[in-house]
């Protein structure tokens, strides 16, 4: 039996540096690599698979792309995916890639080992093996990124030197990762909490200068908590991503810099650029602002913010979640409706909003009603705020 390990393969630099390594010195003689597609940037999956040839790996690419929209997406969406002011979308892809890759393992078979390229400083180690440990407990995991702590520099050498086609590794400043409900940019100056982050890292969003000079109106129709239409256009789920994708972006939504706290304690500089999440998810909310009574939203304020923790934490499979998320699905059936927005120069704000399940009845609400007896207010506002009157009183005296 040959020794075998499946590594979990973007085709970029980290990740390529792993396949000679896992022969030469993990003594593995069959190399399985896997890449999954959750909205990689053109041409990079077709990248991936010429150098895994070129490398004589046993490849496999997956298109998870449909199953990350509406198993991981929108679950964000009813949630209102957040972690300290980011949309969570690389934490939520990393679940979904490693389940992929263990689906593969068991379909193949004879797998002794994992091997992924995540440092030892990141998230993305806790997430990944996670998942792994979950669905294959007694699989091994090897992360040589991490075992070895090597430099870019050390890595070009390195994969020069054993034949490895390095692109533009070389001249790449910053550490990317993309899928369709984001992209992160980090490494060189932008981890300077102080450094303004240079116009050059932003490829999805238009700036606010250089955005269209007159707003764009939008209305986006959802249905059981998950957007269905933009502009009456009925869209797949998929296509409906894309599309908010290229709205926000056109109209320089979606920047985001912020100051993050890692699941390990890092306090770290962040930007990101997620234009899709930045349309739906105020979308959402202000959907769920319309339907939901006082209470409920108050609450669900605390439930999102525990799913955002769990997800940010890569916990996709905790028992919690399916807890939390008992409480958010019941009340997705009523977020059911239309948003309306302008778009315009960054901002996305909401102008609108209907739903057959609205709070709001224009008789009780407004000022010229005769359904509800003012008179009947006196009492009940002479006793609100009892307690905090006699505090008043009794501090006097
Ligand atoms: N800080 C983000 C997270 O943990 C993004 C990490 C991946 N970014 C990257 N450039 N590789 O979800």
């Amino acid at each position: 039996m040959p020794k075998t390990v499946l590594l979990v393969y973007s085709g970029g630099l980290d990740t390529s540096v792993c396949i000679p390594m896992m022969r030469e010195d993990y003594g593995f003689d069959r190399v399985v690599t896997v890449t999954i597609d959750v909205g990689l940037p053109a041409g990079e999956l077709k990248q991936a698979e010429d150098k895994a040839k070129l490398l004589k790996t046993e490849h496999y690419s997956i298109d998870a792309r449909e199953e990350f929209v509406t198993d991981f997406i929108y679950p964000s969406i009813k949630a209102n995916g957040d972690y300290q002011g980011y949309p969570i979308s690389t934490s939520i892809a990393r679940p979904l890639i490693a389940l992929k890759a263990v689906e593969i393992a068991k379909k193949i078979g004879g797998i002794d080992a994992f091997c992924h390229g995540c440092t030892g400083k990141g998230n993305d180690q806790f997430r990944f093996e996670f998942v792994m440990r979950t669905f294959m407990p007694e699989t091994p995991i090897i992360a040589p990124m991490r075992e070895h702590t090597m430099t870019r520099t050390w890595e070009i050498e390195y994969a020069e030197k054993k034949g490895i086609p390095i692109g533009q590794s070389k001249e790449k400043i910053w550490s990317i990762d993309e899928n369709l409900w984001g992209r992160s940019i980090e490494g060189g100056r932008l981890e300077e909490p102080n450094y303004a982050p240079p116009e050059e890292i932003f490829t999805w969003t238009k700036s606010p200068q250089d955005a269209p000079d007159t707003p764009t109106e939008i209305t986006i129709e959802f249905e059981n908590g998950v957007p269905v239409s933009i502009n009456g256009n009925k869209m797949n789920p998929l296509d409906l991503i894309i599309e908010a994708h290229n709205l926000a972006g056109e109209n320089g939504i979606g920047r985001i810099d912020i100051m993050e706290d890692r699941i390990m304690g890092l306090k770290v500089r962040e930007n990101y650029e997620c234009p899709a999440a930045r349309l739906l998810i105020p979308a959402h909310q202000a959907l769920e602002a319309l339907v939901c009574t006082a209470q409920e939203r108050a609450f669900k304020v605390l439930v999102d913010q525990k799913w955002g923790e769990l997800a940010y934490a890569g916990l996709w499979y905790d028992p919690f979640k399916d807890d939390l998320e008992a409480f958010i699905n019941s009340i997705q059936p009523r977020v059911t409706g239309s948003v309306t927005m302008r778009l315009f120069k960054g901002s996305a704000q909401i102008i609108g909003r209907a739903s057959k399940y609205a709070l709001y009845n224009e008789d009780l609400a407004s000022f010229d009603s005769k359904t509800f007896d003012q008179s009947e207010a006196v009492g009940i506002v002479k006793t609100h705020g009892m307690q905090a009157r006699m505090y008043h009183t009794v501090k006097d005296n």
